[in-house]
């Protein structure tokens, strides 16, 4: 058993006894994004600090939440951990190792990012339709467990076209305007230079940002159904159009659109469309 096993289900196990049922769907908050959790009933908390091995978030709050939203039990992290925050990737990825032993086979991720097509204006949702991971390391490094996922695990398809095309029709029936795009995973936590943006455009990037590829990586390793939704927090392509950001920038602007992102995510998962059947 490797070290990473025993430790999510060390994990798991705790989050058991506190609860019993935490569903089979997990939202996680990105950052200025916590408010798409609102309009749900919390049946219980549990702060990352008091699960065994998990690590403490710096600059997300961090807390598993679970939820119910019309009868439907599932779970949130809210709050994530980053390369910036001098973690691996395997211990930002953590979470979703305790959430594949917990019986969780959908995630929907969402993330603030900054924007790399041309057609984007800040405060717009993109759904992610595949990624580059720009980190300087992957969370499957090391030993496998094959409990988890196989050694060399296929990424064709991680983030399943039939979804996005069930995805894409709810949006559009809500009149909620949805972008498509490619994230890339950049380590921060400094912001990237014009030169910096406009490789990424060149490399085939649509949105930029520091996080989710590690948890995306891991949750298809485990066999996850993934869907991810990326805020455009400041526009980064074409030089001309970028502006000074500060942080508190990218969270009100992502916050802007916490309003129709919320929306989106409760009819996905009140509809049941990252279900295997629907
Ligand atoms: N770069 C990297 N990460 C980000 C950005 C950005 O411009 N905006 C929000 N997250």
């Amino acid at each position: 058993m490797t070290e990473e096993y025993r430790r999510a289900a060390g994990a798991a196990r705790f989050i058991k006894q506190c609860i019993e049922d935490t569903g089979s769907l997990c939202v996680v908050t990105g950052s200025g994004l916590e408010g798409i959790l609102d309009n749900f009933k919390v049946i219980d908390r549990i702060a990352y600090s008091r699960i065994p091995h998990l690590k403490e978030t710096t600059f997300h709050r961090g807390e598993f939440i679970v939820l119910e939203y019309r009868g439907k039990r599932f779970c949130a992290l809210q709050g994530r951990l980053h390369y910036y925050e001098a973690y691996t990737s395997k211990e930002v990825a953590f979470p979703i190792r305790i959430l594949s032993l917990l019986g969780i086979r959908e995630i929907i991720m969402t993330n603030a990012a900054g924007g790399l097509n041309e057609d984007y204006d800040a405060g717009d949702i993109a759904m992610v339709s595949d990624h580059i991971n720009l980190l300087p390391d992957n969370p499957l490094r090391g030993p496998n467990d094959n409990r988890f996922g196989v050694r060399f695990p296929d990424m064709s398809e991680v983030y399943p076209l039939r979804i996005r095309n069930k995805i894409s029709e709810l949006a559009s029936d809500l009149n909620i305007k949805l972008r498509h795009g490619v994230y890339v995973s950049f380590q921060g936590p400094s912001l990237e230079t014009p030169a910096e943006y406009k490789f990424l455009h060149t490399i085939g990037a649509d949105m930029v940002g520091m996080s989710t590829v590690p948890e995306v990586i891991v949750a298809k390793h485990c066999g996850m159904r993934i869907a991810v939704f990326s805020v455009i927090s400041n526009v980064c392509y074409p030089p001309e159009r970028i502006k000074p950001t500060t942080v508190d920038d990218v969270i009100a602007t992502a916050g802007k659109a916490v309003v129709p992102l919320r929306t989106l995510i409760e009819e996905v998962i009140q509809r049941n469309l990252m279900g295997s059947d629907s």
